[in-house]
């Protein structure tokens, strides 16, 4: 049966629409819409071998062109439609976006959006830190709400294998010092571990952001993509992660800070702090998953593992107008019913070859 759903003074007919002082606008399996995650480039400066290997994205990999990425107008304009059919946090990603060309003008932009809201909308960014510690401040000042640093190693022989580069890990320390100097607070850090390469990492790492206020999340190695040559038994699960913290710092289970958060949280029963645990491989998180991601591109995918994104950046060059997209955005979530990490085993043992995005493109 479809319900007629009224978006501020606009109605867009539509399967499902539920009230809760807000518009809120809930996908096929009743998730709703909360979290937005955009890619502001496909470029890195890193090469992580789970991510970009560089035999891979190596000198002759074609990056997309200027004009094929969306503009800041254009990510702008999508960004104040999704706010209004109820997305409350904006996570900017990559590739590294601090490679993009101004992307501090693009938060100045972004942050301004809560103004017209009328509520708080939270922007955030995950980035690998090797650019924060000259702009963090910068981040800061142009309104960025707070920040995510994906480091893997603090040993500069593990963190160079890791990241195939000659960036060291002092760089990335001194951005997450920056950071924390500016205020962007909660900084959050993120692992992911791989079994035999960087698991000695695990300790010296939660040691060294013990008492620090930052907190460390260890993340499960996901299957995304298909240039990574994903193995099951490179994955070392959360319960195992737990259980050797645990040896070493007794660790108690913590609430969740908000409804879908996939990090599992948990606290140094000696008060020294928190870390989290991300699990899409042994504990998938689909049940709660209240977010879209918009490519570099601006294609629209419901899920980090889907094939196909729906072409936004088509719609917003041929003029469309602000009704058009928002029936269109509001079209998209109604129908979406991916849950992949769910579905995992029994989409892998289907023969047929299942071509997944990359998470450079997509944005993680
Ligand atoms: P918070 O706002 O701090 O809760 O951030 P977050 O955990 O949502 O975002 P972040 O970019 O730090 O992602 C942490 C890890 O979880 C990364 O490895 C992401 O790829 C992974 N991740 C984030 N969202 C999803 C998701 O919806 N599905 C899956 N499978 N993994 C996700
Ligand atoms: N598995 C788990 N996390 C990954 N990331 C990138 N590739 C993978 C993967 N295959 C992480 C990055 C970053 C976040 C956006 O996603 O380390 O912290
Ligand atoms: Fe770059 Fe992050 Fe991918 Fe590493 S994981 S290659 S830092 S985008
Ligand atoms: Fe959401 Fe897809 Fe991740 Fe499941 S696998 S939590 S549906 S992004």
């Amino acid at each position: 049966m479809e319900d007629v759903v009224v978006l501020g003074r606009e109605t867009i007919s539509a399967g499902r629409y539920s009230h809760a002082g807000e518009n809120v606008l809930t996908d096929a399996l009743s998730r709703p819409l909360r979290d937005l995650r955009i890619s502001v480039t496909d470029r890195c400066n890193l090469r992580c071998s789970y991510c970009m290997p560089r035999d891979v994205y190596g000198k002759k990999f074609s990056f997309l062109p200027m004009n094929e990425l969306l503009s800041f107008e254009e990510i702008h304009r999508l960004s104040r439609l999704f706010v209004g059919l109820g997305v409350r946090k904006i996570r900017l990603t990559g590739g590294e976006p601090m490679l993009r060309h101004r992307l501090e003008r693009l938060i100045e932009k972004l942050a301004l959006l809560e103004e017209s809201a009328g509520r708080p909308i939270e922007i955030a960014m995950t980035t690998n830190g090797t650019l924060l510690a000259s702009r963090a401040q910068a981040l800061k000042d142009a309104g960025l709400s707070r920040l995510t640093v994906s480091l893997d190693a603090l040993s500069e022989t593990t963190f160079r294998r890791m990241t195939d580069s000659e960036i060291s890990v002092g760089q990335v320390l001194e951005g997450i010092a920056a950071a924390q100097a500016a205020g962007l607070a909660p900084i959050k850090v993120n692992t992911v571990i791989r079994r035999g390469i960087n698991e000695d990492e695990i300790i010296p790492l939660v040691s060294y952001f013990r008492n620090t206020g930052i907190i460390l999340r260890v993340v499960e190695f996901m299957d995304v993509g298909t240039t990574n040559h994903w193995k099951l038994d490179e994955v070392v699960s959360s319960r195992e992660i737990v259980a050797r913290v645990d040896e070493v710092y007794s660790l108690a289970p913590f609430a969740a800070n908000y409804q879908g958060e996939v990090a599992r949280r948990w606290r140094f029963v000696d008060g020294a702090g928190e870390i989290g645990t991300i699990s899409s491989v042994t504990q998938p998180f689909c049940g709660e998953c209240t977010r879209l991601r918009l490519s570099t591109d601006g294609k629209l995918y419901g899920c980090l593992f889907a094939a196909n994104g729906e072409d936004l950046r088509a719609t917003l060059r041929e003029s469309a107008s602000d009704l058009a997209l928002r029936q269109r955005i509001s079209g998209i979530w109604l129908k979406r019913e991916d849950r992949y990490s769910e579905l995992r085993d029994a989409l892998s043992s289907d023969k047929g070859e299942r071509r997944k995005i990359e998470m450079s493109y997509i944005g993680g």
